[in-house]
């Protein structure tokens, strides 16, 4: 058996291979019958006259309807009409089982795709962009193993919360409070005077009740923590590990972007540095363009876009004011209205990366976490990395469906992700 990728390549032409699959599409013209055949690396035409294989497998071509299982044997022959240039000449159809009539026809709507993702996830799109997925996720371990980074993971059931109470999804836990995970931070900066460097990619929970196109309530989160680092030293990582998933997608996905409708080469051209700029500066920059906001806003969607609207490459956003920020983000020393946190944001998509240096200072820490409304007793644990050698330290966390997506120049960051979860669904 043989992949359609590896016929498509091109080192099969005249061999007789076999091909195991599921009927894209069927065409009869005369007396020759055309089955199109995907098998998730790609779709490949096959061709039977009639007579060049036994009457009933030409007549099981003819029958079968989409989706139905098949096993296809044939000599790889040149054919210019074919897609990909190639197609198999059928010397043996077998069908392994004949589908029912397939659900999904043309024209359907986004609600009904997602009644039916479990089939839909058989779209050449949606197998596009797992592709994509799947270079991404290897390009991200490659990349953190390869800089000394171990990998080592958090508990997803937690006693406390990182980023804000108001997205916690709060779990009963035999008679407790316990909440699934928004991040590791917490454990990170532990495992930081554990092992030095650590990174992390795995799920995280937020119940964001806002339903927009760059929000999942279960994503994937690639995260790293540094010890004996600051700032500048992990936004380097953020360029690095965000440039070198787009050089690997776009060596090895390139047909997955040109069917995706993405330009390869706008891909190709992100690469660190790229540009900082800081928060207040950014403003300035906004109130040039009639949108002037407060100093100590957030940045929204509409701003963001704003400041990305020019370039296909990231923008790094640096100094944010302190309010509005999680605790253990660290004051900059120069200004303790502003602390050492960073974004890493993208053209459309908008922020891609959140990350800091972290507050050394216990006393600090204790009254921030009380400010925002925590239980200090329950994070007396995590306060121990400032009593037993607290050093300087930074991380960062990135969206995974994020990253994909704007790889992908995705509308929704929903198609990023095999089964969304969102407000609205948690099913199938
Ligand atoms: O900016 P956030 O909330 O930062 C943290 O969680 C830090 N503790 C990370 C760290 O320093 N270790 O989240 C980080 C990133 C965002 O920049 C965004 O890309 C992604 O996680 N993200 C989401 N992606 C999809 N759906 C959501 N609801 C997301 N919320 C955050
Ligand atoms: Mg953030």
């Amino acid at each position: 058996m043989v992949t359609v990728k590896e016929i498509l390549k091109g080192g099969h032409v005249g061999e007789e291979v076999e091909v195991r699959g599921w009927i894209f599409r069927t065409r009869q013209v005369g007396g020759k019958i055309f089955v199109v055949v995907r098998d998730g690396t790609g779709v490949i035409q096959t061709a039977m006259a009639k007579g060049s294989v036994p009457d009933a497998s030409f007549e099981d071509a003819e029958k079968a309807l989409i989706e139905s299982s098949v096993v296809v044997k044939g000599k790889v022959a040149e054919d210019k009409r074919a897609p990909g240039g190639l197609e198999l000449r059928v010397t043996g159809f077998r069908v392994e089982q004949f589908a029912e009539k397939f659900p999904i026809q043309q024209d359907l709507s986004e609600e009904f795709l997602l009644d039916v993702r479990h089939l839909w996830v058989r779209s050449q799109r949606m197998a596009a962009i797992f592709r994509v997925r799947h270079t991404v996720f290897g390009a991200v371990h490659e990349y953190f193993r390869e800089k000394g980074y171990f990998e080592v993971h958090p508990p997803m059931i937690t006693p406390a919360g990182s980023e804000g109470g108001s997205t916690l999804f709060e779990l009963e836990y035999f008679g407790r409070k316990a909440y699934l995970t928004q991040s590791w931070q917490l454990y990170a900066e532990t495992l930081a005077q554990s092992m030095g460097k650590v990174y992390y990619v795995g799920p995280s929970f937020r119940a964001e009740k806002s339903r927009t196109t760059r929000h999942l309530t279960e994503y994937w989160h690639c995260e790293m923590e540094a010890a004996w680092a600051g700032m500048e030293d992990v936004i380097k990582h953020a360029e690095g590990v965000i440039s070198h998933a787009c050089l690997r997608v776009a060596k090895e996905n390139a047909d997955d972007l040109q069917s995706l409708g993405v330009d390869v080469k706008e891909i190709m051209e992100v690469k660190a540095p790229f540009r900082h700029i800081r928060y207040t500066d950014a403003l300035k920059d906004l109130e040039k363009a009639g949108m002037g906001i407060e100093w100590g806003q957030d940045l929204r969607t509409l701003e963001e876009r704003e400041l990305t609207k020019d370039t296909k490459v990231p923008i790094v956003v640096t100094h944010y004011p302190r309010m509005s920020q999680a605790f253990y983000k660290a004051r900059d020393p120069e200004n303790p209205d502003i602390v050492l946190a960073f974004d890493v944001i993208a053209p459309v998509v908008g922020e891609l990366v959140g990350g800091s240096e972290r507050e050394r200072d216990i006393n600090v820490l204790e009254k921030s976490l009380r400010d925002q409304g925590q239980d200090l007793q329950r994070v007396q644990w995590y306060l121990d990395t400032r009593r037993y050698g607290s050093v300087q330290h930074s991380g960062f966390g990135m969206g995974m469906e994020r990253l994909i997506q704007f790889i992908c120049r995705l509308e929704h960051i929903r198609d990023a992700i095999p089964f969304p979860r969102t407000p609205a669904r948690f099913a199938p």
